[in-house]
C-alpha cells in the first residue's frame, strides 16, 4: 500500500502541539507517529505507562521527535487538567487534541450491567468532554485550535451488542458539532472522523472475533479493511491548514462500509 501520509509535506505539522488520548495503541498511536512523523510535538495520555512508556520509544526513535507521556483516567476531569497541563509546560502551548480514548466490547442489551454500560459512556462520552473542556483556554489561545474526536458508524444503524458504544459515539457526534458552533468564535475548529474496521486493532479483535471478521470484511465495497495509517492521514488533512473552513463535520473513512445496505432492503 502506498504511505497514506506520503502526500503531505515532511514539515506540514512543524510547529504544532497535539495530545493525543489512547496514543500509545492502534489507530492512536497511529495518529501521533503521523503528527510526529510531520513535525508536531505529541503528547500521548492513557492509563498504562508501560504502554505509554513502549510507545514513546517507539515513536521517538522513528520520527526522531521526543513524545510526552501522561498516565491518565480521561474519565477523571483532573487527570484531563493534568495532561494539558503537562503539555503546555513541556511545549509552550497546544494547539490540537484528539480525542480516541475508548473502551468497548460485545455485550447483549439485555444483560448489560449498569456499570458495564456507564463504563463505556464514561470513558468515550465523558472522557471527550472532560478533556475538551481542560483543553478549550490552551486551544483557544493558540490561534490555530483543532479537536478531533475519534467516533465510529455504529449509531447509522442499529448495530447488535454495540447499545452502550453506539450511545457514546452518538454523543460525540453530538458533542462535535455542538461544541464547533460554541467554540468558532474562540478559534477552534471541531470535528470527527468515523473510522470503518481497521485492520490489527484492539478494536476489531474484540467486535469481529474469529470468522465474523471474514462476513465483514465482504461488506465492505472497497474489499478490505482499512489501516490505522489511513485514518492518521484523515486526521493530518482536518488539522492541518488544509481543512481551516472546515468544523463540525464528521469525516467517514470506512472503505464504504455505512453505505452498505442488506440484500433484502435492495431487493424491496
Ligand atoms: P485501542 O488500541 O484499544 O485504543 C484505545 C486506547 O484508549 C488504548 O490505548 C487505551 O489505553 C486507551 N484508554 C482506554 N480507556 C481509557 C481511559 N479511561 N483513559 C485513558 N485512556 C484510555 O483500540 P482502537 O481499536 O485503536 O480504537 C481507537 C479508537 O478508534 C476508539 O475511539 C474506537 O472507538 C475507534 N474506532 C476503532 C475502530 C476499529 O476498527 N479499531 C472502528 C471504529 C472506531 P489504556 O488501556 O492503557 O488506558
Ligand atoms: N461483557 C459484558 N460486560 C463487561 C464486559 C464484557 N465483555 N467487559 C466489561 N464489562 C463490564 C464489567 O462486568 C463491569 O460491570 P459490573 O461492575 O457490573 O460487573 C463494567 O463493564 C466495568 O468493567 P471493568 O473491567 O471494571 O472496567 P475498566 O474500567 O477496568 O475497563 C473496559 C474498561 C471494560 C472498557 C475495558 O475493556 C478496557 O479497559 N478497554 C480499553 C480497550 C478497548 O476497549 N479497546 C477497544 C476500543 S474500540
Amino acid at each position: 500500500m502506498i504511505d497514506p501520509l506520503s502526500p503531505y509535506r515532511p514539515d506540514a505539522l512543524a510547529g504544532h502541539v497535539a495530545i493525543v488520548t489512547g496514543g500509545a495503541t492502534g489507530i492512536g498511536r497511529a495518529i501521533a507517529r503521523g503528527f510526529a512523523r510531520l513535525g508536531a510535538d505529541v503528547c500521548i495520555a492513557s492509563r498504562k505507562p508501560d504502554a505509554l512508556a513502549e510507545a514513546a520509544a517507539a515513536l521517538g526513535a522513528e520520527t526522531g521527535r521526543a513524545i510526552l507521556t501522561v498516565p491518565a483516567d480521561v474519565r477523571n476531569p483532573d487527570d484531563a487538567t493534568r495532561v494539558v497541563a503537562a503539555t503546555v509546560e513541556r511545549f509552550g502551548g497546544l494547539d490540537t487534541l484528539v480525542n480516541n480514548a475508548a473502551g468497548n466490547f460485545l455485550a447483549p442489551a439485555a444483560t448489560l450491567s449498569p456499570n458495564g454500560f456507564r463504563t463505556v459512556i464514561d470513558i468515550d462520552l465523558n472522557g471527550t468532554f472532560h478533556m475538551c473542556r481542560a483543553a478549550f483556554a490552551a486551544l483557544s489561545a493558540s490561534g490555530r485550535g483543532a479537536i478531533l474526536n475519534i467516533s465510529a458508524t455504529l449509531h447509522y444503524h442499529g448495530t447488535p451488542l454495540q447499545l452502550h458504544a453506539s450511545a457514546a459515539k452518538a454523543g460525540v457526534d453530538a458533542l462535535t458539532r455542538n461544541l464547533a458552533v460554541e467554540w468558532g468564535g474562540a478559534g477552534i475548529r471541531v470535528n470527527a472522523i468515523a473510522p470503518g474496521p481497521i485492520a490489527d486493532t484492539e478494536g476489531m479483535r474484540r467486535l469481529a472475533p474469529g470468522d465474523a471478521a471474514t462476513r465483514a470484511k465482504a461488506g465492505i465495497p472497497l474489499g478490505r479493511f482499512g489501516a490505522a495509517d489511513e485514518i492518521a492521514a484523515a486526521a493530518v488533512f482536518l488539522r492541518s491548514a488544509a481543512a481551516a473552513y472546515v468544523t463540525g463535520t464528521v469525516l467517514v473513512v470506512d472503505g464504504g462500509h455505512c453505505m452498505n445496505q442488506p440484500m433484502m432492503l435492495m431487493q424491496q
